[in-house]
Formats: C-alpha cells, structure tokens, sequence
C-alpha cells in the first residue's frame, strides 16, 4: 500500500513509519518540516526493515501546490495519515489570536490541505482510508486541562470534520476516522503535562495506528475513536 503519513519526525509519526516499514509491500511518504531528522528516519527504515522510505519537507500549512508537485509520481495513495500537530500550553488570556491562528492551521486547516491535495489519488485505492490523530481532550464530554483551550478546540474541530467528511466521501469509498489520543511519552505530551508519569509508549499507539489503519477502514467511518486509559 501506499501510505502518507505527516508529522514523521519525531514522536508517534515517526514509530508509526518505522511501524509501517516493516511490511515491505509498503511504500511510506514521511512528510515533516525537518529534512535532517526523515533522513535519519529513513536510514533506520532501510537498515532495519529494507525499506526504502520517500521523505518529503514540507509544512503542512503552506501552499498546496508544493506537496501536490512533491507527490506528482504517486498514482494512487491508501492511507492517508494526519499526525501532525502543535500543541501551545498557555491560559486562555494569554494566547494570542496569532496563536489560535498557528494552532487550528497546523491542527486543522493543514489536515484539510492534505486531504484536498491527495483526494483524487486516494479515490483511486481500493482501500482508502483517512485516518486523522485528535486528542481525548477534543471529544466533547472528556476532561479538560487549563492551557489547552486553542489545541482542545483544534482537535475537537478536527473529529467534527472527520464525521462530515466520512459522510461527504462515503460515494468515493473512502473511509475517514479519527482516532483520539490520551497521553502517549513524546514531546508533546511533556509540553502539556511536565509531571505526567502514567502514559503509553509511543511505539505501542504506533503499532495500533498502524493495525487500525490498515485493516478497518471498512469496517469503521466517521468513528471517533478514544484511545485511553488513563486521565490525562
Ligand atoms: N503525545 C500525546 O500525549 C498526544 C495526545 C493526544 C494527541 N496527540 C496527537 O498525536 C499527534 C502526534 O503527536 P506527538 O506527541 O508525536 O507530537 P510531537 O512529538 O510534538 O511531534 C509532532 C510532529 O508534528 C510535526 N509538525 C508540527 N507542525 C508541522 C507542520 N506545520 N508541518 C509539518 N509537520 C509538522 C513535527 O514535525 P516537524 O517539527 O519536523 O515539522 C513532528 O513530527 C499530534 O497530532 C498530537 O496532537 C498526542
């Protein structure tokens, strides 16, 4: 299959490609804005696994035409995976709309270029699924966290364009879910909770992203889909 899979350079993106690599079937397209760390990547990928990975730098938020030239020699694209992401832990009156604006570009708006940049090659697989990574703290109902209102409302915006985009995509057979993350030992998580000790190994969620994408797309559409055990 031929899988594209944003925010690789580090965290779970980067376990879910070096997951994902151990099919050799599998043609991987890591895309970040850090070229040094995907080189790293794909060596690994290759010294491991023999898998040749495609690396692609690239910020999600910028013009469209640059990734769509950049994936120009693909076809065809089965899963499409949107890992990226930006959390900013501030209080409420402390972010700026500068910040909001950051925030729902990467969180949001760069899932929906990507999604827009890859549609008809995605509506060429027989497979087809969109997977996007939101947060428990973007379901509705979840415990919330000071510092978190522009990443929450990003991700809670995120699961709500998965359900309408399921349903507008259902005539294309492509599948879109989002799978909701509880805290998972990356950067990120040690930016919104310093002292937090109980959570998932990265390398663990990437194997279930890696399973869930691959195997259930039909299976599941329009899921939002808490991944969790723990508060955070
Ligand atoms: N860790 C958790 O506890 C947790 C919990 C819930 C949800 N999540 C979600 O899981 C996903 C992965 O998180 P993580 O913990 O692995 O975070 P991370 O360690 O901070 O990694 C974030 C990744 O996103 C990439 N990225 C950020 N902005 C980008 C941009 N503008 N263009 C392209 N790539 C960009 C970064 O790459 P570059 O800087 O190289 O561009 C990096 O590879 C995120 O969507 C996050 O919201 C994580």
């Amino acid at each position: 299959m031929n899988i594209i899979i944003t925010g690789a350079s580090r965290g779970i993106g980067y376990d879910t490609v070096l997951e994902f690599s151990k099919n050799n079937k599998n043609k991987i397209i890591a895309i970040s804005r850090n070229i040094s760390e995907l080189e790293k990547l794909k060596q690994k990928c290759y010294e491991q696994y023999e898998n040749n990975i495609h690396i692609i730098e690239y910020d999600i938020t910028d013009d469209q035409a640059i990734l769509k030239h950049k994936l120009e020699e693909y076809e065809k694209i089965d899963i499409l995976i949107n890992n990226a992401g930006l959390l900013i832990n501030k209080p409420f009156w402390d972010l700026s709309i500068e910040d909001w604006q950051e925030t729902f570009n990467v969180n949001l708006f760069g899932a929906v270029k990507v999604i827009q940049t890859v549609f008809d090659k995605i509506t060429k697989s027989e497979y087809a699924h969109v997977v996007n990574i939101g947060s428990m703290g973007g379901i509705s109902v979840a415990q919330k966290f000071a510092g978190l209102s522009a990443y929450s409302s990003s991700k809670a915006a995120l699961g709500n364009l998965t359900e309408c985009l399921a349903e507008e995509f259902k005539d294309h057979n492509v599948s879109v879910n989002c799978i909701c993350l509880g805290a998972v030992n990356t950067e990120m998580l040690r930016l919104a909770f310093p002292d937090c000790t109980d959570s998932f190994k990265s390398e663990d969620i990437a194997r279930f992203i890696c399973d869930f994408s691959s195997n259930y797309a039909k299976l599941f559409n329009g899921k939002i889909i808490p991944i969790s055990s723990s508060t955070p």
